[in-house]
């Protein structure tokens, strides 16, 4: 599903470069669960952009889905993810002016093929992780755990092969965090979707098939 070979991701400031990551090799199964863990700075949201193609690499490969990410232009990266990626970011970035069901379909929208089954999707998925009676509710009126499971549901819509999480669970108690996180696992097992999320707490991770330091994939140096 993913396949990684020295990547380095630069960034230029002035006369100084930064590495902001560096992978010397990882490779993501088909249906697999992998956490990504590591201190705070060390490149994890990086490598998540890079993998969405969000971000170019300075260098190295990376492949998804089996597809060299290199070989598209930003309008075929716009499409790829649209067709295969779904992403939950850290701050869930819903539309305040919409409501739960609309935001979920919007997901759709992206991919240019929100239609009447979209809709039955995004109500099915709202309802499995218990908000069929949020459906007309707008993002202020729901808790953050609520927002959370619509941001999730949001990423599932378009039924992506890979749905990548950025610290997903941010600011919430950890009772709940765990909880929606266990919805979004067994939604993503039952499909056959692949699942790589970035966390800081051991105990989600540990809900996880695999877990890796990011600094364990550097290249010696
Ligand atoms: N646009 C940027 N310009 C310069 N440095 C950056 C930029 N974005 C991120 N960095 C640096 O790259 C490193 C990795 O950042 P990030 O991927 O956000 O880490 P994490 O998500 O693990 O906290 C950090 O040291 C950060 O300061
Ligand atoms: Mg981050």
């Amino acid at each position: 599903m993913i396949e990684i070979h020295d990547l380095r991701k630069e960034y230029r400031r002035g006369a100084e470069t930064v590495l902001a990551c560096s992978v010397r090799e990882l490779r993501v199964a088909p249906g697999e669960q992998l956490a990504l863990m590591g201190r705070s700075g060390c490149g994890k949201t990086t490598l998540l952009n890079v993998i969405a193609g969000i971000q170019r690499p300075t260098s190295g490969t990376v492949a998804v889905c089996g597809t060299d990410l290199a070989t598209l232009s930003e309008g075929g990266l716009d499409r790829f993810r649209a067709r295969h990626v779904g992403i939950v970011f850290q701050t869930f970035n819903l539309l305040q002016p919409f409501t739960a069901l609309e935001n979920v379909m919007l997901g759709a929208v992206f991919g240019g093929r929100a239609d009447a089954r979209h809709r039955a999707r995004a109500q099915e998925l709202l309802e499995r992780v218990g908000l069929g009676d949020r459906l007309a509710h707008r993002p202020r009126e729901l808790s953050i755990g609520q927002q959370q499971r619509v941001a999730m549901c949001r990423a599932l819509i378009h039924e992506p092969e890979l749905v990548l999480a950025d610290e997903p669970l941010g600011n919430q108690d950890r009772e709940t965090g765990t909880r929606v996180l266990e919805m979004l696992l067994e939604i993503a097992r039952d499909e056959g979707r692949t699942v790589v999320m970035v966390t800081h707490d051991p105990e989600s991770a540990r809900l996880m098939q695999r877990t890796i330091d990011l600094k364990t994939l550097r290249e010696a140096s």
